[in-house]
């Protein structure tokens, strides 16, 4: 039973990464990012609410980020495990995951931070820009997502340092070498390869 959080900015590599971690572990990649994402993409209810915020760039409301987040950790595959990518963001969503996990008597294992430079994130995204065309890729909208995630997200690595479950991984270079980082990290933390 593995429960890891993934976190650094737009752009680190969280949803590369979780893919391949997810297979790794043998646990589901639970992206905040996705399931926002697909309502859109299906015009939900939820999509209709979320699309110009996320293409401003902006966190979407803690309560509708909670909410979804709940009900897919309630869901029998999350319960043994998972890896969450882009939750939590605010420390509201901190305390709903805090919750959360002591409902159902669980705890966090490790929360792994991909550590990049603003100038490598950026280049990342543009180039995604070009290739998938997704509408938060702008260079203007990328750097606002940068300064969002260092005004609300970026406090929150003290709080989980403070509990002492931040591991701090180099996102750069190519991607097997960031897994490979990852997985090392892990394992000195005790937690192993499914
Ligand atoms: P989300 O989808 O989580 O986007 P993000 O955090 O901005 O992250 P990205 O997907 O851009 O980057 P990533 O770190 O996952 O990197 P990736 O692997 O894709 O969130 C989008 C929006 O949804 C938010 O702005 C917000 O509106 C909303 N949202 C989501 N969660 C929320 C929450 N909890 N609360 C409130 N709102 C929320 O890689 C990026 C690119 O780099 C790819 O092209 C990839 O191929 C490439 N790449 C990856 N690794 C490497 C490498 N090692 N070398 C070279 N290229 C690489």
């Amino acid at each position: 039973m593995t429960r890891l959080l993934l976190v650094g900015p737009p752009g680190a590599g969280k949803g590369t990464q979780a893919a391949i971690l997810a297979e790794t572990y043998g646990i589901p990649a639970i992206s905040t990012g996705d399931m926002f994402r697909s309502n859109v993409v299906n015009g939900t209810p939820l999509g209709l609410q979320v699309k110009a915020i996320m293409e401003a760039g902006e966190y979407v409301p803690d309560a509708l980020t909670n909410e979804i987040v709940a009900e897919r950790l309630g869901e029998a595959d999350a319960r043994a495990g998972f890896l969450l990518d882009g939750y939590p963001r605010t420390l509201d969503q901190v305390n709903e995951l805090d919750r959360i996990l002591l409902a159902q008597n669980a705890a966090l294992d490790v929360v792994v931070l991909l550590e990049a430079d603003i100038d490598e994130v950026v280049g990342r995204l543009l180039k995604r820009a070009t290739e998938q065309g997704r509408l938060d890729d702008t260079e203007e909208v990328i750097r606002h997502r940068m300064a969002v995630y260092a005004e609300q997200t970026s406090p929150l690595i003290g709080v989980y340092d403070k509990r002492n479950l931040v591991v701090r991984v180099t996102a750069l270079g190519a991607v097997d070498e960031v897994t490979a980082r990852i997985v090392d990290a892990l394992a000195q933390r005790g937690i192993s390869a499914s």
